[in-house]
């Protein structure tokens, strides 16, 4: 149940198409179909009797009754229907318009339903009427023995046909109805269908899911980060700020004696947000009054000095080649220190896996709380792992409804085959439709505790 709602609060906008679409086609089709309707004449049937002694009279009604129900059979024979054609002037064969007149006998009754169908309601009526009354004289007629002799049976309309209001059909609510039926089943199909070929990671469940690891933070989607990349104090979207002191808050509990101080930053694929991540994890480790520096470590598309408005010629290469001390790029932006990539070498995963790269790092970690470092992403090139080995901490960043858990995986698969240790994950990019999200994450201890509490209150 609970899985059939999250599908549909994540799929609805397939089965609202799926249902609209079937109302309109319910509706199109209902306006083209031409209507019909149907008029119903009721004759009586009875037993003429000359002499009314009571055995004639009940022998009679025996007669009558068992006659009756060859009747109906009558009603589209051409015997009948021929006159009514030329009487009405009808533009049918005697067999189209058999295919429209019936009669039945009701069940235990000697009254005869002559029905007409017709795209008009005036002509079905004129039919089943002119029907009725072709029909009566043609059965009095077969039913006297001698063209001279009474006929024994003597048949009275006993309700005339009149024109129906409403067509039989269609009825234009049943078919909406069976439209939006269709559509509902055919929408809530295809939502599952969808939903079972989306192997995209949507929440903290497919992270736990796929991995085992645990979600960080749930960064939103920031439509400002185009304007300010970076977090401030003051920053206007507080619930995304606040997602990165989480993941600071989050890091610092991965290991409370001994938190990891050197953290890098990776992910599947170009555009994740590890840039971003790394840059706002720096800024709010320093809001909380630790000494941190950003180094980056894309050494292929750096963009961080782009991003924080800074020199981009001197940097990670330069201080690998050993034309310059750590502390000669180290640039400032904010609360914290940078130092860019530099300029762009042609072999960066041998640069990143050197023995000069490790001490830069060990170093800074000498003068630094935290070193933050942003990498290239790991499907791409193996620098992001072969970095990896100089951090204390790994954190794949993930971009919700777009990094596919095998994307994933087999960066994960990257990192654990070099032994890095892999923290957890950062969902990044959570759509603000689902923005109880962040409440979500946030709740999620409670949910947890009370877990915890039913299970030892069933122990106990
Ligand atoms: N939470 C977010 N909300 C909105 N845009 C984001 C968010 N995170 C990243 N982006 C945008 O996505 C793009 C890629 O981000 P970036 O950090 O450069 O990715 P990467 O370093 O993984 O290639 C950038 O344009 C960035 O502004
Ligand atoms: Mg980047």
């Amino acid at each position: 149940m609970l899985e059939f709602l999250t599908l549909l609060s994540r799929r609805w906008r397939v089965v609202t198409a799926f249902v609209i679409l079937g109302i309109a086609a319910a509706a199109v089709l209902t306006n083209q179909v031409q209507p019909s309707y149907r008029a119903q004449a009721q004759l009586f049937v009875a037993f003429a009797s000359s002499d009314d002694n009571a055995a004639s009279l009940s022998q009679g009604s025996l007669f009558t009754a068992n006659r009756v129900k060859s009747y109906p059979d009558l009603v589209n024979s051409p015997l009948v229907l021929d006159p009514v054609i030329a009487e009405l002037g009808l533009d049918v064969t005697t067999e189209e318009l058999a295919g429209r007149v019936s009669a039945e006998v009701p069940p235990n009754t000697v009254l005869i339903e002559v029905r007409a169908d017709d795209s008009s309601s005036a002509r079905a009526s004129e039919i089943a009427n002119a029907v009725a009354a072709n029909f009566i004289t043609v059965v009095e007629d077969l039913d006297r023995i001698r063209s001279s002799d009474p006929s024994p049976v003597r048949v009275s309309i006993t309700r005339p046909a009149t024109a129906p209001g409403s067509p039989r059909t269609p009825i234009p609510a049943l078919n909406i109805a069976v439209g939006l039926f269709a559509g509902l089943g055919l929408g809530l199909a295809a939502a599952a269908v969808r939903e079972a070929l989306d192997t995209t990671i949507k929440d903290e469940n497919d992270i736990e899911s796929a991995t085992g690891l645990p979600t960080l933070a749930a960064v939103p989607i920031n439509p400002d980060v185009g304007q300010t990349p970076v977090l401030t104090p003051a920053t206007a979207a507080p619930v995304w700020s606040e997602s990165y002191r989480k993941l600071r808050t989050n890091i610092s509990y991965l290991d409370p004696d001994n938190p990891p101080r050197t953290l890098l930053v990776t992910s599947a694929l170009a555009g994740d947000g590890k840039s971003i991540t790394a840059a706002n994890l720096a800024a709010s480790l320093a809001q909380s009054g630790r000494r941190t520096i950003l180094v980056e470590a894309d050494l292929r598309r750096p963009t961080l000095s782009k991003l924080l408005g800074l020199v981009p010629d001197v940097g990670v290469t330069t201080v690998v080649a050993g034309r310059a001390e750590a502390a000669e790029v180290t640039q400032r932006f904010g609360d914290f220190d940078v130092i860019t990539s530099g300029s762009i070498p042609p072999n960066p995963s041998e640069l990143l896996g050197s023995q000069a790269f490790r001490q830069i790092v060990q170093q800074l970690r000498e003068t630094y709380d935290n070193v933050v470092i942003d990498t290239p992403p790991l499907l791409a090139v193996t620098d992001a792992a072969v970095a990896a080995v100089a951090a204390d901490a790994v954190i794949l960043v993930t971009q919700a409804r777009r990094t596919k858990k095998p994307e994933l995986l087999k960066a994960l698969y990257g990192l654990r085959a070099v032994d890095a240790n892999v923290a957890g994950v950062v969902l990044n990019r959570v759509s603000g439709a689902s923005g109880s999200y962040y409440q979500y994450t946030s709740t999620r201890p409670a949910r947890t505790d009370r877990k915890r509490a039913r299970r030892s209150s069933a122990q106990g």
